[in-house]
């Protein structure tokens, strides 16, 4: 008992005293220890219990778009999450996927109160990875990933690091989404980001009821169709980054390049600023007078494609910018001499 009064105190207090991002409810530990019971008084449906242990993703509802392939992907022990992930599918239009326990969770598997019992020790266990019975066969076909859980002692059930670990979610448009007793999101969002750091995240959110959702997903504007258009992949040592591309006939005639196929290009290192490589084609120039930054991607004499991670000023065009990377993890990425990378559209 005096180890479970101590996991409520680490875990549950921060939410309680510092507040919780995008809750509606305030939460303390009677708060949610009540309505817990109450949920277990009326004998919620567990997810094992429940009948939809796909093994893939529910087709597409009829609001969906050729365009944008949402997945709705939630662990729910209880229902509740469920409720609120179908009504995300089917208003955004998404497929549903259940992350389906290979062991399924009993009753007593999630008597917290047992400090104990299965859930508790999981969460305890930084490396406790539940395994998961059923898998999404074509995750590279979506754009735009919600991943759904209820929170278990301020963050999400290991079970969702399982199902993150699994797949390679890099260059995705990923948001997290829970249900809780009034606890928040917070700490489960960033430990989410943790795991998938290439992936673009938008901001989460607790939901109290399937009502807040319609709201909440107008305020997200998942334009997918916009935002994959100037976008550009480039993968260098494992790495998978993202670049906004530039408005110009030479980012098009780029894209038109990359269409089909990925283009793989060997870049030597020039004067410690910039990395460059040929591309095999000769693209239009836009050429301008410019002074670079770091992870500025520049066409040279229309043909040489280079990333600067450095200062130089040259005329020169302009072919989009890496986001999110600070000088030093680019030039550490990049490394001293020869690279190869990788340039795509997906
Ligand atoms: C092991 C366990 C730990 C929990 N920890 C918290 C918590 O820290 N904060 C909270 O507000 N609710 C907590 N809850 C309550 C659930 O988050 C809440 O009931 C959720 O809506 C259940 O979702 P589900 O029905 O989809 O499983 C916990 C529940 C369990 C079983």
């Amino acid at each position: 008992m005096k180890r479970f009064l101590a996991v409520c105190m680490t875990l549950i207090l921060p939410f309680y005293l510092f507040g919780c991002g995008n809750q509606t409810e305030s939460s303390s530990v009677s708060d949610f220890t009540s309505k817990a019971a109450e949920q277990s008084s009326v004998g919620s449906k567990t997810g094992n219990e429940a009948d939809s242990a796909e093994t893939g993703a529910d087709s597409e509802s009829e609001t969906g778009s050729d365009e944008t392939k949402i997945l709705v992907a939630y662990f729910s022990a209880t229902g509740t999450t469920r409720t609120v992930a179908e009504e995300i599918a089917e208003t955004s239009g998404g497929d549903l996927f259940e992350i389906v326990p290979a062991e399924p969770y009993s009753d007593e598997d999630l008597d917290y109160g047992n400090d104990s019992c299965r859930a508790n020790r999981e969460q305890n266990d930084d490396n406790a990875r539940p395994a998961i019975s059923n898998a999404v066969e074509n995750i590279e076909d979506y754009d735009v990933v919600f991943i759904g859980h209820p929170i278990w002692w301020g963050k999400e059930p290991k079970i969702i690091d399982t199902f993150l670990e699994s797949y390679d979610f890099s260059g995705k448009t990923m948001i997290d989404f829970c249900t809780s007793g009034g606890s928040g999101i917070g700490q489960s969002e960033s430990s989410l980001k943790e795991i998938c750091p290439d992936s673009e995240w938008l901001e989460g959110r607790r939901l109290g009821d399937s009502s807040e959702v319609a709201e909440w997903l107008e305020s997200l504007e998942l334009n997918t169709e916009k935002r994959e258009e100037s976008v550009m992949y480039i993968t260098v040592n494992g790495r998978k980054l993202t670049a906004d591309l530039a408005d110009n006939s030479s980012a098009e005639a780029l894209k038109e390049l990359l269409k089909d196929d990925p283009l793989t290009i060997d870049m030597s290192d020039y004067s410690n600023f910039e990395k460059v490589g040929g591309l095999g084609a000769e693209l239009p120039r836009n050429d301008e007078q410019i002074t670079t930054e770091a992870g500025d991607l520049i066409l040279y004499q229309g043909n040489q494609f280079v990333i600067y991670y450095d200062t130089n000023s040259w005329d020169f065009t302009r072919l989009g910018k890496i986001r999110d990377i600070s000088q030093e993890e680019l030039k550490e990425l990049l490394g001293g001499g020869d690279v190869t990378v990788t340039l795509s559209l997906e």
